[in-house]
C-alpha cells in the first residue's frame, strides 16, 4: 500500500528533483498534494514551478496549492536575492496549463489531514511557514500526521549564514513552532545533504538516461551546480531536498539518532541556527530523529532508477 504524503516545497532546482523522485514510485508514495511556499524564489514563482514540474512528469492530477508568501515575523528573504540563485528559469520546462487550486495551502493541509482515514506523512522541502500556520490554526492536525521529514538545519556549518541553513533561516519562528509541536519529526540537515553531490560521474549516469525528465534534471543540476561548485569547491550540486524523498523511499540508505533540537530566535548573529543536542547534555527529551549518515552511492542509484522510470 503506497504511503500517503503531502510535499511542501519552494521549487527551487533541488525541490524539482525531489518531486521527480517522489512521482517515480507511485506504488510506494501516494502524493496527495503539493503545497508551495516562498523560499528559493517568491511564492508566485514557486507555485508556478511546482505546476510546471507536475506537467513535465505527467502528474496533472496532483493538486498544487499556493501557501504563505512570507515568513511569520520576518520580511521575505529569497535565495534568489541572497545568492542570485534563480528558481527554474532558464530550464527547459513545459509551458503552463495546469490550474492552481483556488484553496490556500494552509486550509488544504488542515482539511486533508483532519478528513483522512489514515495518518499522512509530510515532506517539507522549504521554509516551514505553511505547516506552522496550520498547526497554530488547528493543533489537532498533529494526531493525523504519520511523520514530518524536514530538509533543514545544520549540526555544523550553515549555508545562508555561517551558522544557519536557508530553510530555517528564512522562517526560524515557524521552525520553532514545528520543532515544539510534539510531532514525529525526522530532520535531514546539511551535514547529510552535503554528502549527496552530483559528481561528473553521477551526472554522466543521469545524462545517459536521456528522457524528457532526466534532461530537465541535468539542466537543473548544471545550472544549480555552477553555484555550489563555485561557492563550496565541490564536484557538483548538493541534492538537499531529494534526500528527504529518498529517506521515505529507502530509509535503509540512512541512519538516524534520537536527539533534541532547538532553533535560535533572538541573536542576529546566529538567527535560525539549529542547536542539536547529540549527547543528552540538556534535560530535554528527544523531539526529533536526526538523520546522521547517507549511503550517497545508493542514493544516486535510486535517483537514476527513478529518472529512468519516466
Ligand atoms: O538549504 C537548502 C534548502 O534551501 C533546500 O531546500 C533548497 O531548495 C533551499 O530551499
Ligand atoms: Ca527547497
Amino acid at each position: 500500500m503506497a504511503r500517503p504524503v503531502i510535499i511542501d516545497c519552494d521549487p527551487g532546482a533541488d525541490d524539482a528533483i525531489a518531486l521527480f523522485l517522489a512521482f517515480a514510485f507511485p506504488d510506494q508514495l501516494n502524493v496527495l498534494g503539493i503545497t508551495t511556499v516562498a523560499g528559493n524564489v517568491p511564492l508566485a514563482l514557486t507555485q508556478t514551478n511546482a505546476r510546471k514540474i507536475c506537467e513535465l512528469t505527467g502528474q496533472q492530477t496532483v493538486p498544487v496549492f499556493a501557501g504563505c508568501s512570507r515568513s511569520l515575523l520576518r520580511p521575505l528573504i529569497t535565495a534568489e536575492e541572497v545568492h542570485g540563485k534563480t528558481g527554474l528559469d532558464g530550464i527547459d520546462l513545459p509551458s503552463l496549463i495546469m490550474l492552481l487550486q483556488t484553496e490556500h495551502a494552509v486550509p488544504f493541509l488542515i482539511q486533508r489531514l483532519l478528513s483522512s482515514s489514515e495518518p499522512i506523512t509530510l515532506a517539507t522541502l522549504g521554509p516551514l511557514t505553511n505547516l506552522a500556520v496550520a498547526l497554530i490554526q488547528q493543533p489537532t492536525i498533529a494526531r493525523q500526521i504519520q511523520e514530518v521529514v524536514v530538509m533543514g538545519g545544520a549540526v555544523t556549518q550553515g549555508n545562508i549564514t555561517p551558522s544557519a541553513e536557508f530553510n530555517l533561516y528564512v522562517d526560524p519562528h515557524a521552525a520553532h513552532v514545528v520543532l515544539s509541536a510534539g510531532l514525529p519529526l525526522t530532520l535531514v540537515t546539511l551535514d547529510v545533504t552535503h554528502q549527496a553531490i552530483a559528481t561528473p560521474e553521477r551526472m554522466q549516469a543521469i545524462a545517459a538516461i536521456n528522457n524528457i525528465v532526466s534532461r530537465a534534471a541535468i539542466g537543473l543540476l548544471k545550472h544549480y551546480g555552477e553555484y555550489d561548485m563555485k561557492r563550496y569547491g565541490t564536484a557538483g550540486a548538493f541534492l538537499h531536498d531529494p534526500c528527504v524523498i529518498a529517506y521515505l523511499l529507502r530509509p535503509e540508505l540512512f541512519t538516524t539518532q534520537s536527539t533534541y533540537v532547538e532553533v535560535e530566535l533572538t541573536s542576529e548573529l546566529t538567527l535560525g541556527r539549529t542547536v542539536v543536542d547529540l549527547w543528552q547534555s540538556t534535560p530535554h527529551p528527544s523531539n526529533a530523529k536526526l538523520v546522521v549518515t547517507i549511503d550517497a552511492e545508493g542514493f544516486f542509484q535510486l535517483l537514476v532508477q527513478a529518472l529512468s522510470a519516466y
